[in-house]
């Protein structure tokens, strides 16, 4: 791993994981990540921000031998996720003399999680600053931009904002800085579907927050470091407004074929009603790029046959998804078949607790679909196209 400055007297010191292919045991990372840690030295004092995953908690100690790192004043506490306190215990090791800086949340969080002993730690409040030397270190309590406890640190004089799993992108980015924003833009909309956007009415809190920085760079825990910081606020901007696309997303699984042929038919209307639609056959899916299909999209249409009283359990997983992750859909229908009975409807329905979209009538048929099913279709493009005419994304 390599020590690279990104400020003056701030230093990158975490690591990037290449490999990585899972995180949580159910994010897919087709570019792996990294575990971003950050060296700050002022004249008097010396700060690390965030540690790195424990599987690369021995990449963390070469990079700080790198950097001629013989003391740590404060290890500063982001958040208590593993992937960024995971080293937190061997750091508080090596450096038996260093402050753990948390706020009350997180104290009770390393203490549980991590083992880390109350009286190591210094419990700071919202917008409290430690004083590194020519540096000042500023916190920002943000709860919620993953987890309870999470915080930003803001280093003034720098104007760097460690914003810890916010702004973050799954990369293992070799440049460190952005390299190629659309590429950037792309993880980070992943990123922030899958991990963020449950929690996007809490962001659109701290935004106004973070708008009274003057910020030059943006480094989160994971991915590039943003160094033209509007792009990703802007983009942040986008996501968390209430603005719907003129899109469905149609997550379907099919077994014996009539479930699938009533995709394709609705697919097709809603083209031809000049709608952009993002079918998602369940069984080849990248839930990644199921959960960024749903930042933007105005209407979710569930396609799953019965099996053999509700839904198909891939169709379950995508509806628990969706509900989980709490887009901005605004109407949601099913499609789909049975053979002889049961409740997929009822139990999908009962499955959207968290998000309160309309809901538009199904059309779910026995058996496979005929001529009246498929006016049924129609007339369920007609609706929504309706819908989205009404909510002005649609001419
Ligand atoms: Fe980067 Fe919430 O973990």
């Amino acid at each position: 791993m390599v020590v690279r400055e990104i400020a003056p007297d701030i230093f990158s010191v975490g690591a990037l994981d290449f490999d990585r292919r899972l995180f949580d045991s159910l994010i897919p990372l087709p570019q792996g990540t990294s575990y971003n840690s950050y060296l700050v030295k002022g004249t008097k004092k010396t700060a690390l921000i965030d540690t790195v995953d424990p599987t690369r908690e021995m990449d963390l100690v070469t990079n700080l031998v790198k950097a001629r790192v013989d003391t740590i004043d404060y290890l500063v506490v982001n958040h208590a996720e593993q992937d960024h306190s995971g080293s937190l215990p061997m750091m508080a090791e090596l450096f038996p003399k260093a402050k753990v800086v948390v706020n009350e949340k997180c104290l009770d969080m390393v203490t549980h999680l991590l083992d880390i002993g109350s009286e190591r730690c210094m419990v700071i409040n919202d917008r409290d600053t430690v004083d590194l030397g020519g540096k000042t270190l500023e916190f920002l309590i943000t709860p919620w931009v993953h987890w309870p406890e999470t915080m930003l640190t803001y280093a003034r004089e720098d104007r760097v904002l460690f914003s810890c799993d916010l702004f973050g992108s799954h990369m293992a980015e070799s440049t460190l800085r952005v390299n190629d924003w659309k590429e950037v833009y792309h993880a980070a909309k992943r990123y922030y579907a899958e991990i963020m956007m449950p929690f996007s009415s809490s962001i659109r809190e701290h935004m106004e927050k973070i708008d009274t920085l003057d910020i030059a760079m943006i480094a989160p825990s994971h991915g590039p470091i943003h160094t033209e910081p509007n792009l990703i606020l802007d983009a942040y901007r986008d996501w968390i407004s209430d603005k719907v696309k003129n899109e469905v997303v149609i997550p379907y699984v099919s077994m014996h074929g009539s479930t699938e042929k009533m995709v394709q038919y609705l697919t097709e209307a809603l083209i031809d009603r000049g709608i952009r639609v993002l079918p998602f056959n369940l069984v080849v899916t990248d839930i990644g790029e199921l959960a960024m299909a749903l930042v933007d999209s105005a209407t979710v249409v569930i396609g799953t046959p019965t099996v053999i009283f509700g839904p198909h359990p891939q169709a379950v997983y995508a509806t628990y998804l969706v509900n989980m992750l709490r887009p901005k859909t605004r109407i949601v229908s099913v499609i789909g078949s049975f053979g002889w009975g049961g409740r997929t409807v009822e139990v999908l329905k009962g499955m959207l607790t968290r998000i309160e979209p309309e809901l538009l009538d199904p059309v779910y048929i026995k058996g496979a679909p005929g001529a009246k099913d498929l006016k049924d279709l129609d007339n369920l493009a007609d609706a929504i196209a309706k819908k989205h005419r009404e909510f002005g994304i649609l001419t």
